[in-house]
């Protein structure tokens, strides 16, 4: 589906983020270790270098508390003036109660509605979308958006084709209603979904189809078709970007960053050579995390702002992809509090 913000309704402003990544480094070297890989196959195949790990006792909840409270001190809101908190994870602590009203008890939303949000690694940007239409849509003003995953709890330590991809993180945006005549914040959403590919990426057991209780302790990691999953990635994240752009009326030079979701530096760079994007305004940190799942976008958005390339004012473009199939690509000012926009 593609939405664009042609203009009338009350818009949605992205106005503040925040990350938590766990303190475990865990490097290339240390999982040659651990499996039969090198550090030379990690970097030339995937640009990853490096990831963050959890403590077997943390689970996603436990970093999207530290997200969130992050970026509500980004933007001076209070927990308690939240309308909504919506987790986009691949990795909720259980099916049910949601990560969401969890991780919204321990920061003080008590007001807020919560849920989960699970579209794998383009959570993220469809967790946008929906705070963007809840706030246009009059039904909320303040709504935020914790993408929130410890992969490393679900990949199986020895399987060298999927232990050395991921890991662990989360990261927070929140979108707020603009002042009546704003005519910035969001300028549209390309998403979509292909459930012919669901197999190509799953985790199979602990849903009702395959009940962990009765799954014999098999079929529970994460399970992924690299070469199939890696061919939809180079051609969704192209193809979404430029019907979204169209669609908009926005184009690469508008665009002052773009933001893809973090899985694989080959990925990236055939996208953005393909796209027209030059260098300096794509910001990746694959190499220091991983893939991150529905956590990499906000991250790297969190830490291009504090690194200066992401500035109040700018136009950032995001693209993510993964499990489902899914992807989802979205453009948006972003407009600190601070900066009175
Ligand atoms: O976030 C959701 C979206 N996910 C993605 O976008 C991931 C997409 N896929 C990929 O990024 C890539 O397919 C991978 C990085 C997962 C794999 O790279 P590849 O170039 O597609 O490698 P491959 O799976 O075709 O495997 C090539 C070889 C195989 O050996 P043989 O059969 O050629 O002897 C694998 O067994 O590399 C071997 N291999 C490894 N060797 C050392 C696979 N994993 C490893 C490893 N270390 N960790």
């Amino acid at each position: 589906m593609i939405a664009t913000r042609a203009g009338g309704a009350r818009r949605a402003r992205l106005v503040a983020l925040g990350a938590h990544v766990p303190e475990r480094i865990v490097t290339n070297d240390d999982l040659a270790a651990m499996v039969d890989t090198s550090d030379e196959w990690i970097t030339s195949r995937t640009g990853i270098r490096s990831r963050r790990w959890a403590r077997e006792d943390q689970a996603s909840s436990d970093l999207a508390v530290e997200a969130a409270r992050r970026c509500l001190e980004d933007a001076g809101v209070a927990a308690g003036d939240l309308d909504m908190l919506i987790v986009p994870t691949a990795t909720p602590d259980h099916l049910f109660p949601s990560t969401a009203a969890i991780t919204a008890d321990a920061i003080g939303a008590h007001g807020a509605a919560a849920y989960d949000l699970l579209a794998a690694c383009s959570g993220f940007v469809y967790g946008l979308g929906q705070a963007a239409a809840l706030v246009e849509a009059g039904m909320a003003d303040r709504v935020l958006v914790v993408g929130a995953e410890v992969l490393s709890h679900m990949v199986d330590l020895e399987d060298r084709s999927t232990c050395v991809l991921f890991g662990d993180a989360a990261g927070a945006a929140l979108v707020v209603a603009g002042d009546p005549g704003t005519t910035t914040g969001f300028l549209g959403f390309e998403l979509g979904a292909d459930g012919s590919g669901a197999g190509q990426l799953a985790i199979p057991a602990g849903g009702g189809r395959i009940p962990v209780a009765r799954s014999g302790g098999l079929d529970g990691f994460l399970t992924m078709n690299g070469p199939e999953v890696f061919r939809f990635a180079t051609r969704i994240m192209v193809e979404s970007v430029a019907r979204l752009l169209e669609a908009t009326g926005a184009s690469i030079d508008d665009v002052d960053l773009v933001v893809p979701h973090q899985a694989n530096q080959r990925i990236i760079d055939h996208a953005a050579t393909r796209l027209g994007i030059p260098a300096e305004k794509m910001y990746n940190n694959l190499e220091h995390y991983g893939n991150t799942s529905s956590a990499s976008i906000p991250l790297a958005m969190a830490e291009a702002r504090d690194a200066g390339r992401l500035k109040p004012g700018d136009l950032v473009l995001m693209v993510g992809f993964g499990g489902g199939l899914t992807w989802g690509a979205t453009v948006v000012r972003y407009e600190p509090l601070e900066a009175g926009a």
